[in-house]
């Protein structure tokens, strides 16, 4: 079965965007994954088609109404049934590579993109919605957070990745660790010469140089990362400091 994402949003004009370049596009072109953007407005009520209002205990913006957004959720669901649905909000749990493998691995998902203010909470609680936020930052809508969303879920279905970038994600398919620096030709680029180990074609030692490069990016850059892993494996902490024991005290360091 085709993996099916339907967008549910006032500006489907917007999609698919970048989704429509390289791998995830031409899986688009080949049927390996589908997109359709809804456009919340033919569900509007009045002679206006309205689909928000303003917040009930005042205040700034507007707030998409819940018959709206539940008829928009009811008509995506009625074409393909059983699909999780996911509110991209700020206020949503962040999203991980576990939760991108989850999605993946289902049949598809509907997310909804909220606009203005956000949406009244009572349809996002009656339709059992997943809240889901891409970090910690505002952004003006829902439809950037849902293509981060989409782009992250594409990659992983069968056939859309080459079998050099499905190898790539096996090695930190745990997500707990960040990659290793790339270099490529030329060998010296304005004076700067690419680490001489890269160079040796000793590939044991090109897989410690790796390892320990990725452990220090992490350790350096994400304390929060290096922590966990730390937590999870005493021997990573017995050099104290949180830092790695050096590489040759390592069974797994090659
Ligand atoms: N909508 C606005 N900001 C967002 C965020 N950080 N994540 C997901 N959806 C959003």
């Amino acid at each position: 079965m085709t993996w099916r994402a339907t967008v549910l949003t006032l500006f489907p004009g917007v999609f698919p965007g970048p989704l429509g370049a390289s791998l995830a596009g031409r899986g688009l072109r080949d049927g390996l994954w589908r997109l359709d953007a809804l456009d919340m407005r033919a569900f509007g009520v009045g002679r206006h088609r309205s689909v928000d209002d303003t917040p009930f205990g005042g205040g700034a913006g507007m707030v998409l109404r819940p018959d709206v957004v539940d008829a928009a959720c009811g008509a995506a669901l009625a074409e393909v049934p059983g699909r999780p649905l996911v509110a991209l909000t700020p206020r949503g749990e962040p999203l991980t590579q576990s939760t991108v493998r989850e999605l993946a691995a289902g049949p598809g998902a509907v997310l909804l993109c909220g606009r203005y203010e956000g949406v009244d909470q009572r349809v996002v609680e009656a339709r059992g919605m997943r809240e889901v936020s891409i970090g910690d930052y505002v952004l003006s809508g829902g439809e950037t957070a849902a293509m981060v969303l989409l782009d992250a879920c594409v990659r992983l279905l069968p056939g859309v990745m080459g079998a050099a970038e499905s190898a790539a994600e096996e090695s930190f398919a745990d997500g707990d660790l960040l990659e290793y620096p790339h270099y490529t030709r030329p060998a010296e680029w304005n004076g700067l010469r690419v680490p001489e180990v890269l160079l040796s074609g000793h590939h044991a030692q090109v897989a410690r140089w790796r390892r320990a490069e990725a452990e220090r990016a992490t350790r350096e850059r994400r304390p929060d990362l290096w922590a966990r892993r730390a937590g999870g494996d005493p021997s990573r902490t017995s050099a104290g400091e949180g830092r790695a024991p050096p590489l040759a005290a390592r069974s797994d360091a090659a």
